[in-house]
């Protein structure tokens, strides 16, 4: 839905007339397209791809695969992330590829599609679900995926939640794996060593229908904290110590031993790199590092290459940009900025992305997001024409991806393969 906003335009205006006089003139961003996107361009054309579409590379997906591997220290597990990556086909290349059989999971939908197609895959919960989820988890789920179920890890954050879960196992008459969230310093809840995870332990250990799965400790905060004066370093430690306090707990309520072989979670994308050792986690999970959207551009994630775009056909390309109501500003916003010299209209948009090709394309906030028919400017080199396809990177991969029906994937020149995605959940 396009949403013209009287204000905005007006204001649009205005600072259009005035406002820029203020700021540096911008520089011309526009120039030729780059040849990779060019090739994917006449691959989807090839395959009579004439709509939105998600993209993925599959040799830079395997690249990205084989780089994750590469950097993990011996013994240390990898856990694919379901829901940066919400496609069967693609969970099934990536856990081939990376020979690892364990997923994570972050809702009731994705965790009954994945019970059902991947029984044989351990899943651990990334976040703690209401109880009555797991229970419409347990009611849908078939007579032949039963032991699929003893595959799953239920996420627990709280006592309170410990509770309902160990009455849900006594209903159900069925054992339980529970892992404890640890809050190792994001603090979006979880447990801290002390007395609260004490009673939590010293509750699994008696109930006989929970058994006790191990801990999940997340820390995507690290790299966001500045390294002036080694405050990110020690957040790094004090996120270390955390878990191995925990762990000491758990040694102390369940015996050494059997400790050491529990499921220690940690990581994601923008913090794998930082674990060189089992001393702590003995598994980490990651999923976005292997399509690499936007928000991942980090340091560390720097080897990753980007390997999933959004594809649209243009609907319309203008060679002015004309705004409705301040046609009287048009030549002079065009003036200050060659940016603005021409328009293309795309088939869908307002998707969590920027534009990378043709280089130097624009939202245009004056005029509006929209999903329908999304404008972008460009400067005097913009050369596209109508149906020929504009490329974004997403933001992210979750959620987004779900946004575009089966993802086309491409390699060697062609769309060799269609890999459908995950039904939308949230
Ligand atoms: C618990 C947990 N672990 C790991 C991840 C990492 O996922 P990704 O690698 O896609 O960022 C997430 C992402 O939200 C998470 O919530």
């Amino acid at each position: 839905m396009l949403k013209i906003d009287r204000r905005t335009l007006l204001f649009g205006g205005a600072a259009i007339v005035g406002v820029t006089t203020l700021m540096s003139k911008p520089g011309d961003r526009s120039g030729p397209r780059d040849p990779y996107f060019l090739d994917v361009q006449k691959a989807l054309a090839d395959a009579n791809i004439a709509s939105p579409t998600l993209v993925i590379d599959r040799a830079r997906l395997n690249t990205n695969i084989d780089t994750l591997v590469g950097h993990l220290p011996d013994g240390m597990g990898y856990r694919i992330v379901a829901k940066s990556l919400p496609s069967l086909s693609l969970i099934a290349h990536i856990r081939a590829r990376a020979g690892t059989d364990r997923l994570m999971t972050f809702n009731q939908p994705m965790l009954s599609a994945l019970s059902e197609a991947m029984p044989e895959a351990s899943q651990l919960l990334g976040k703690p679900l209401p109880v009555q989820a797991a229970r419409n988890y347990f009611d849908g789920l078939s007579e032949a995926d039963s032991a699929a179920a003893d595959n799953v890890q239920w996420l627990i954050d709280s006592g309170d939640r410990l509770q309902q879960y160990s009455d849900l196992a006594a209903g159900l008459d069925r054992t339980l794996r529970i892992n404890l969230e640890l809050d190792v310093g994001l603090h979006r809840g979880g447990f801290e060593p002390g007395a609260d995870l004490q009673s939590a332990l010293e509750a699994i250990r008696t109930d006989t229908n929970l058994k006790f799965a191990g801990f999940m400790g997340y820390e995507p905060h690290i790299p966001a904290l500045p390294t002036t004066l080694g405050w990110r370093d020690k957040a790094l430690k004090g996120a270390w110590n955390i878990y191995q306090k925990s762990l000491a707990q758990a040694a102390d309520v369940f015996g050494g031993d059997s400790v050491r072989n529990l499921t220690r979670n940690a990581a994601g994308s923008p913090t794998y790199r930082y674990y060189e050792d089992t001393e702590i986690a003995n598994e980490i999970s990651a999923g976005s590092c292997l399509v690499k959207p936007t928000h991942f551009d980090s340091e560390l994630l720097e080897p990753h290459l980007p390997a999933s775009f959004i594809a649209t056909p243009v609907i319309k390309s203008l060679p002015t940009t004309r705004m409705p109501g301040l046609e009287f500003a048009d030549g002079a916003k065009r003036a200050w900025d060659p940016n603005y010299n021409k328009t293309v209209f795309i088939y869908g948009g307002h998707w969590l992305a920027d534009p990378v090709d043709p280089p130097g394309l624009e939202y245009n906030s004056t005029f509006g997001r929209s999903s329908n028919q999304e404008m972008l400017n460009g400067g005097p080199d913009l050369d596209i024409k109508a149906d020929e396809f504009v490329f974004f990177r997403p933001h992210q991969s979750e959620a987004v991806f779900l946004q575009f029906g089966d993802i086309a994937v491409y390699e060697d020149g062609k769309i060799v393969d269609t890999w459908p995605v995950f039904e939308a959940s949230a």
